[in-house]
């Protein structure tokens, strides 16, 4: 007898539907064929025991299974419960007309308990594209499967209660997520406040500002000055995601498994990848490409703590997908694109001791350590970096204070507001969505100086010797200085206030 069963399989973002034939023959044998990777392979233990354990058998029969379309690789464990579900019915073990309408998918343990799959968002949008009555798999992703609206999402925990639901028609709990509920709820009440920190009025300013314009951003300061605090709440001041965004991102972090009993994110990610991290797991790779850090970061923050001890090869690699907003990974066959948009947040120590070159200092570097650690993070990258500012500990009096500092909500309000003008001033432009994106030629049309600022900038630019790639950066983030003032024209403060945002391109940082 031959049955039909239905699984899928995850490319980059997308799912395809894939085929699982099962026939059942006079003979002995069990052949799996249509390019299935080992752990597909192995799958027949795993099914063999999980049914024994639960009443049923794998026939002492000829079992043949094809896994349509055969020119595609299908890995992972994910199939066992299509499989196992695909055998049953091809041997009249189990009777419904309905097995065909749904997606089925989880991997089993011996026990016939069911393990959480990847990618269960873009299986879900895939299966409801092609008109699949609903979606069964794994309680634990169900959430995240529910968020797709007209397909009936069950989450179960165990094969038997899908065997009982095809075979006695014995329901199951449909998993409903109210998406907007969800996604509003968190907005309000981020994780990491601004609230919390402590002094640092400036420090907290520029972060605004670096919000509001989308300008990466590097923070310079001893250790325990609150960099990684700061950093950590630069998402919640960013203007909320839209819908699309929380989908793609969500996608994302669905196609990794990360997400666990969660419907749509809500809340924008926020990644901080050690520093011996690989290039694969920064930018993405694997023989089955997974997306790395820089596309989990996608619509969020990625923060590089301690910049300098980064390898350089591997920063290097991460160029080109900044640029492009997103990253390519090609394999013989087949080729893999993941979105990577995100705003890089970077620390470092302001020596290699970790502290500012002031003689009380607890630990001083020599000149030429010093030369050594910054060069590791000068070119290319840098050049991607708007703006500059050092972190100095706040005072123990001004820690041990009561008050709280300004909400992320209420510093959110104002980047939205210099968000919205920037969307307006670039409608017209594809590319183009806030101020950090703008190339040369726009900075000349939209960052225009009056004489006097003009004169300001320039004896500032001989004064305190900044380098020419300073320049743009100056203009730009000035621009944003101003949308966040409301001005439409760029003036004298505005320029001022930029130009301290650029402390490695004065002579003595960098050479
Ligand atoms: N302005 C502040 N307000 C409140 N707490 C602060 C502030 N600055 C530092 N802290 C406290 O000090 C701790 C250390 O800060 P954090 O880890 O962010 O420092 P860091 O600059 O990242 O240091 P390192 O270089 O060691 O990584 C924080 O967890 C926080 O409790
Ligand atoms: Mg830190």
């Amino acid at each position: 007898m031959l049955t039909k069963v239905y699984g899928s399989a995850v490319f980059g973002v997308e799912a395809t539907t894939i085929i699982v034939e099962v026939n059942i023959d006079k003979g002995i044998g069990y052949h799996l064929v249509g390019l299935p990777d080992n752990a597909i392979k192995e799958s027949n233990y795993r099914i063999a025991a999980a049914l024994q354990n639960n009443g049923y058998k794998i026939p002492g029969k000829k079992i043949t299974i094809n896994m349509a379309p055969a020119d595609l690789r299908k890995e992972g464990s994910a199939y066992d419960l299509t499989l196992a579900l695909g055998i049953l019915a091809a041997s009249d073990q189990i009777r419904s007309e309905e097995i065909e309408k749904y997606i089925i998918m989880g991997e089993l343990s011996l026990d016939g308990s069911l393990q959480p799959i990847k990618g269960a968002l873009p299986i879900a949008i895939k299966a409801r594209e092609e008109g699949f009555k609903g979606f069964i798999l794994p309680s634990e992703n169900a959430k995240e499967a529910a968020i797709v609206d007209n397909l009936k999402v069950y989450g179960v925990d165990t094969i038997k209660q899908v065997i009982e639901f095809f075979d006695q028609g014995t329901p199951l709990e449909q998993t409903f997520i109210d998406t907007r509920a969800e996604f509003y709820k968190d907005l309000d009440f981020p994780e990491f406040d601004f609230a919390d920190v402590k002094g640092q009025e400036s420090i907290k300013r520029c972060m605004e500002i670096a919000a509001a314009g989308g300008h990466n951003i590097i923070l310079i300061g001893p250790p325990g000055a609150g960099k990684t605090m700061l950093a950590k709440r630069l998402p919640s001041i960013l203007p909320p995601m839209t819908l699309h965004e929380a989908l793609e991102t969500t996608k994302i972090h669905s196609v990794v498994g990360k997400i666990k009993n969660m419907g749509l994110m809500g809340q924008r990610p926020f990644r901080s990848p050690h520093h011996t991290i690989s290039s694969a797991a920064l930018v993405g790779g694997g023989s089955y490409p997974q997306p790395g850090e820089i596309s989990l970061s996608h619509n969020g923050v990625l923060f590089l703590d301690e910049l300098p001890e980064f390898e350089r090869r591997v920063l290097e690699v991460m160029r080109q997908p900044m640029e492009d907003r997103e990253v390519t990974i090609a394999r013989a066959r087949f080729a893999v694109t993941y979105p990577s948009s995100f705003m890089l947040v970077a620390s470092m120590n302001p020596s290699p001791g970790g502290y500012f070159n002031d003689p009380d200092a607890p630990v001083t570097s020599s000149p030429a350590e010093m030369q050594r650690y910054l060069s590791k993070i000068s070119g290319p990258l840098l050049d991607r970096i708007d703006i500059h500012i050092e972190v100095t500990p706040v005072p123990f009096e001004k820690l041990s204070e009561d008050r709280k500092g300004e909400s992320s909500v209420d510093i959110r309000k104002r980047v939205t507001a210099a968000r919205e003008i920037q969307t307006k001033r670039f409608e017209a432009l594809e590319n183009v969505h806030y101020n950090a994106q703008m190339n040369t030629k726009q900075i000349r049309e939209y960052c225009i100086l009056d004489d006097k600022s003009k004169t300001l900038l320039k004896t500032a630019m001989e004064r305190l010797n900044l380098s020419a790639r300073a320049y743009d950066r100056i203009l730009k983030v000035a621009r944003t200085i101003s949308d966040l003032d409301g001005c439409e024209q760029l003036n004298g403060n505005h320029i001022s206030e930029a130009i301290q945002y650029r402390s490695l391109d004065r002579e003595g940082w960098l050479g």
